[in-house]
């Protein structure tokens, strides 16, 4: 029983050689993402790991049931790049790493808060350019906020805690399962309180289908003035005009976009020297009042060597038993 393991960065490479070994497991690695082009590579194989940037869509999902593959596994939490019909339809199981370390993100979500909050990329660009002056930087510090945290999962829980050190004015709380744990910290409420009380809005949903676009000129214009808007959940839940609108309209005041809707042809590729077609993403990386990180928020060395040893602990029990127990439930 071998597994091929797609989309390898070198950060992870020692990792797999360390838990493969720990777990007696036989794997191959390989850079290239799972896409229709690559699906091939994983004839011979008895599973496959891949990342939430690869695309597991109908006909890989096809190619590789026709090599004897029933399941597969994400080493992502998100797994919205896999055709579920599909999957179903195939009766192929998918493991994904359910939790790999929500601090990781959610520490991300503070520091992009506080570089948009206390002006701290405008202090870099003038200090780059020797320009020392403080004038027009006067900034807003988080105990004076209403923060708000729209899907308190995982890391939305860890988002809530991590806030309640700096003491904003008031936590308010948007999620359809509410959790009595996060009681003691925030106020669940309405999206339309949310949208009229919140000064600092963070979005910590799946991408799901009552989640596309939930950033929107609609649910923008019932916003405070002055919002800070931070998404590091999928490009998906934003409409990226609909936003870069609401910043030149003086209704939001920032946003960090960790995540972009067509980030795959960019994100975590080099395009030094290359023009970008992609004209949205071109003017949210010139607004000043905006900034932009290539799906970076979960990365530090303890979300990667969770992610590598959970994904391989799922083959190990695929190979084991043709189970395991962070199956996703799709059906
Ligand atoms: P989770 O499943 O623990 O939590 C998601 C929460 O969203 C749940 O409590 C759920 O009830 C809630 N929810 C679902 N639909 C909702 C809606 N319409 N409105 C409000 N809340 C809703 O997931 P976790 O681990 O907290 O991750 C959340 C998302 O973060 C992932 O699905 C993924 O897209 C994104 N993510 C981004 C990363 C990055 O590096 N930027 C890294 C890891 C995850």
């Amino acid at each position: 029983m071998k597994a091929l393991v797609y989309a390898v960065r070198p950060d992870e490479i020692d990792f797999f050689e360390q838990f493969s070994k720990e777990l007696n497991l036989d794997i191959d690695l390989c850079s290239s993402n799972l896409t229709e082009d690559t699906v091939e590579q994983a004839k011979g194989y008895q599973t496959v790991i891949f990342l939430a940037e690869c695309k597991v869509t109908g006909k890989v999902l096809e190619s590789l049931k026709s090599f004897g593959i029933n399941h597969i596994v994400s080493r992502s939490v998100g797994v919205d790049n896999v055709d579920w019909e599909k999957a179903n339809e195939l009766d192929i199981k998918i493991a994904n790493v359910p939790a790999y370390s929500p601090n990781s993100v959610s520490e991300f979500v503070l520091t992009s808060t506080l570089v948009l909050l206390r002006n701290y990329h405008h202090y870099l660009d003038r200090v780059q350019n020797q320009d020392f002056t403080i004038t027009g930087l006067v900034a807003k510090e988080i105990r004076n906020q209403v923060v708000a945290i729209i899907g308190v999962g995982k890391i939305g829980f860890e988002t809530v805690k991590n806030f309640t050190g700096f003491g904003p004015k008031e936590i308010l709380l948007y999620d359809p399962f509410e959790k009595e744990e996060v009681k003691k910290y925030g106020r669940y409420t309405s999206l339309e309180e949310i949208y009229k009380s919140s000064d600092i809005i963070v979005y910590h949903i799946p991408l799901l289908k009552d989640t596309v676009n939930i950033i929107s000129k609609k649910n923008i214009d019932k916003m405070k003035k002055g919002v800070i808007l931070i998404n590091v959940s999928r490009g998906g839940i934003m409409n990226a005009s609909d936003l870069l609108d609401g910043i030149n309209e003086g209704k939001i005041a920032g946003a960090a976009v960790d995540v972009y809707d067509n980030e795959l042809s960019y994100f975590r590729h080099d395009w030094r020297e290359k023009n970008i077609p992609d004209t949205t993403l071109v003017k949210l990386l010139a607004h000043p009042q905006v900034i932009v990180t290539p799906h970076a928020a979960f990365y530090t060395d303890e979300a990667v060597s969770n992610m590598v040893s959970i994904s391989l602990g799922n083959v190990k029990e695929f190979f084991d038993t043709g189970n395991s127990k962070n199956i996703v439930n799709k059906k």
